[in-house]
């Protein structure tokens, strides 16, 4: 019989309230997981993620290192700004428990370097959410991907446009943070990051040299708000990744990929029946059905439910975890290489 992981939850905030809570309901009633304990340096936080989830008062905690220390829990997610990730990360290794990480790694490859060092010296599973692999359209078109062959290009988008008054200043802590680099903050880092782990999926092939430019091009912020990327893979293909938090386009979140058999275009940040369309020579571009999306599926509009839910279940069963810690330190590794080919102004190698 699977036992059920006791769940220890290191910030309660905006993605956790709205959108990881979804996903951990539904695996509590099949007690996949149970959610025993939490830290945040909110209070508020800590009582409406507490209170939904029955959590006794004293397994709420404003210090995660007195968590750690004292709750009865099996692994942790934490969902922390991301300046916080690597020192939490690492703590909870020599606590011994296994790990879920909200993106990105880490700030630097230097930190992550850390983390990779911790998780293996203390032989603790860990992996990254990388949720928009699991909307449909995107898992329908993973399984396409032995039917295409050899790919050659891919290019994907995330670009929208953020207010004004979007600093680091911000009333909004989630929007205050992501404005700042102390804290990690960025639009490659927190926006690029899921249309390039997607593209670099859908290609099938790890990227050897980085040419970008990732510039602040309007908001008064000291980190990125603009990311153009040029990859090229290991097998030869080419893909351009653009996001930005400057530009108002009104295609945001898709990504195609090109090879010899045809062409698949998704739009990997949405679940919706619309999401994935195939191109043939013989037939052109047709939208493909996707039979698998159900009413609960088109509730989960960003993949988490299907992430949670396959890293859940490889967790309860001691198998190795769906997104590996080497594929999430890859995608750092490319936005690492991004920003340093946008101050040598030369392609970087992986
Ligand atoms: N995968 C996705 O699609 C997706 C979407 C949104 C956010 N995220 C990620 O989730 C993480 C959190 O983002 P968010 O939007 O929820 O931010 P948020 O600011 O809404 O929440 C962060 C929470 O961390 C808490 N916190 C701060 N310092 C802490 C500490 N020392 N110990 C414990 N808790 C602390 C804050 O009080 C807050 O409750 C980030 O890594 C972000 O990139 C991922």
């Amino acid at each position: 019989m699977k036992k059920t992981i006791r769940l220890g939850l290191i910030g309660c905030g905006g993605i956790v309230q709205k959108t990881h809570a979804r996903a951990y309901l539904a695996l509590s009633e099949t007690e996949t997981i149970k959610v025993s304990a939490l830290a945040d340096v909110v209070p508020e936080n800590l009582q409406v993620v507490g209170d939904q989830f029955d959590v006794p008062e004293q397994n709420r905690y404003t210090d995660y290192r007195e968590m750690l220390a004292k709750a009865d829990i099996d692994a942790v997610v934490i969902a922390t700004p991301h300046s916080l990730h690597a020192e939490q990360v690492i703590e909870s290794a020599s606590a011994g428990v296994a790990i879920v990480s909200e993106k990105p790694m880490a700030t630097s490859l230097e930190e992550a370097n850390s983390i990779m060092e911790a998780v293996n010296h203390n032989n603790v599973p860990y992996t990254i959410v990388h949720n928009y692999l699991y909307t449909a359209g995107m898992q329908s078109a993973i399984a396409l991907l032995p039917e295409i062959g050899e790919t050659y290009f891919g290019r994907s988008t995330g670009m929208g446009l953020r207010s004004t008054d979007f600093n680091a200043n911000h009333p909004n802590p989630a929007f205050a943070w992501r404005a700042s680099k102390a804290k990690g903050g960025g639009c490659i880092s927190d926006t690029s990051y899921h249309e390039i782990y997607s593209v670099c999926t859908l290609v099938q092939s790890p990227v050897r040299y980085v040419e970008a430019r990732v510039h602040t091009m309007v908001l008064d912020i000291d980190v990125d708000d603009f990311a153009m990327l040029l990859c090229e893979h290991e097998n030869g293909a080419v893909t351009t990744v653009s996001g930005a938090w400057s530009v108002p386009a009104d295609d945001f979140g898709w990504c195609e990929v090109h090879a010899e058999n045809g062409s698949l275009r998704v739009k990997h940040r949405y679940n919706v029946r619309e999401a994935l369309r195939r191109f043939t020579r013989a037939e052109g571009w047709k939208q493909l059905e996707l039979p698998d999306l159900d009413e609960e599926g088109l509730k989960d509009s960003s993949g988490h439910a299907g992430y949670f839910t396959a890293t859940f279940n490889a967790l309860a069963e001691g198998k190795a975890l769906p997104i590996s810690a080497e594929k999430a330190y890859h995608n750092l590794a490319i936005i690492d290489a991004a920003r340093r080919a946008t101050v040598e102004r030369r392609a970087i190698e992986i």
